[in-house]
């Protein structure tokens, strides 16, 4: 976020200046640093998909799809969350497309959310979350994980709500921690969500990025939590296809209502050859996304070992592509911005640094996130080009 006042943008944007990733990856290629910054794998996704995108493209799937989605990709969602997460939704009803996931967070608080309430967020947020809050004239109440092991203080999020709550924003597992909620921590949320009566949005992009024999819960599934909970995801993560921008929400069908009216007017629909094809991504067989999470959990460990030899005080991730590193050890001062705007001249590597993702910025001012959905290759290059750092 920047600081200075933008001209001309509305008071609401003041702040939300230029993302930070689009200054970083511009960074990058200016300097020709190797970018663990912004979170994009540098391999292309299954085979079955991309040729089913073509194949969409070559037969005429390029005019708008139906305002909903294509019904093929509405019952592979449904489809997709029943054998996952064990959750029953109706394609026709209770099921929505949106142009990633980003579009479904937009959706859920524009036509859910009123000027004067509030949303509940865990803090480090993912950006887009407070400048949706902004637009939809709500307020974001923060509650802060933290290292090492970023435990959700679930007195802190009592304490955070007030008769103002309108929502639960909660993502896991959580970008930029790798934190994956517990079932103990999904139950006290859901017990507050219902203790309070509140809505509950969740967000699910890495919900095939869990490692150690972990497992990804949806809060939805909790008893009492189905009803109120609009479940939001997206095909980029799952199938390395950040840029096609297919998501999705699973919700009762008079959520589903309220958020599909807000989204006809950003986009009405979008992505239509991708769409069959997402649709044949979330039909692939468990070992794909078991195969996927295991390559990016020898990938985890290949980082976290070579972060921790340049020197950084590494947090572990459980889930995502995304490690955090404390700096300060190889940078006293814990300044990560001037870091991560320095670490291209310095050593050719672009990381991203947390303080962005923080409201209380001293939370976040000493942590840098380095993504490792990168080819082997590239996380030994770019942990070589760190342990220069500390000579
Ligand atoms: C937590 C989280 N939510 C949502 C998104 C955006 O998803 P999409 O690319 O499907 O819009 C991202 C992308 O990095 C993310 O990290």
């Amino acid at each position: 976020m920047g600081s200075s006042r933008v001209p001309f943008l509305t008071a609401k944007l003041q702040g939300f200046g230029t993302t930070i990733f689009a200054e970083m990856s511009a960074l990058a290629i200016r300097t020709g640093a190797v970018n663990l910054g912004q979170g994009f794998p540098d391999t292309d996704g299954p085979t079955e998909v991309l040729e089913a995108a073509k194949t969409a493209i070559d037969t005429g799937f390029n005019q708008y799809p139906p305002g909903p989605g294509m019904p093929v990709l509405r019952q592979a969602i449904a489809e997709h969350q029943l054998r996952f997460w064990g959750l029953a939704y109706d394609p026709d009803t209770e099921i929505l497309v949106t142009t990633g996931c980003t579009e479904a967070i937009a959706a859920v608080l524009l036509g859910l959310c009123d000027t004067g309430d509030e949303v509940l967020v865990l803090e480090p947020t993912y950006d887009s979350y407070q400048a949706c809050i902004s637009l939809a004239g709500a307020t974001p109440k923060f509650v802060t994980l933290r290292p090492p092991a970023y435990e959700l203080d679930l007195d802190a999020v009592r304490a955070a709500i007030t008769p103002k709550t309108r929502l639960m924003l909660i993502n896991s597992p959580h970008n930029p921690t790798g934190k994956v909620l517990t079932t103990t921590e999904l139950q006290g949320l859901a017990d507050l969500a219902i203790e309070h009566d509140l809505l509950v949005a969740t967000d699910e992009v890495y919900e095939h990025l869990v490692f150690d024999g972990l497992e990804h819960v949806s809060l939805a599934s909790m008893p009492g939590m189905r009803e109120r909970t609009l479940v939001m995801s997206s095909g980029g993560k799952s199938f390395n296809t950040t840029g096609w921008k297919v998501g999705w929400i699973c919700a009762p069908a008079p959520l589903v209502t309220a958020a599909r009216t807000a989204k006809q007017f950003l986009t009405y629909v979008s992505s239509g050859p991708f769409q069959p094809a997402i649709a044949a991504g979330l039909r692939l067989p468990d070992e794909y996304f078991e195969e996927l999470a295991a390559d990016l959990q020898i990938k985890r460990d290949r980082i976290c070992a070579g972060l921790t030899e340049a020197g950084f005080a590494v947090y572990r991730p459980s889930g995502t592509y995304f490690v955090t590193v404390d700096i300060r050890p190889i940078r006293p001062d814990g300044d990560g911005l001037a870091f991560c705007r320095e670490l291209p001249e310095r050593c050719g590597v672009v990381g991203i640094p947390n303080v962005v993702f923080y409201e209380n910025k001293a939370e976040g001012r000493h942590m840098v996130r380095f993504a490792f959905c990168k080819r082997h290759e590239v996380i030994d290059d770019a942990v070589a080009r760190l342990k220069g750092l500390s000579r």
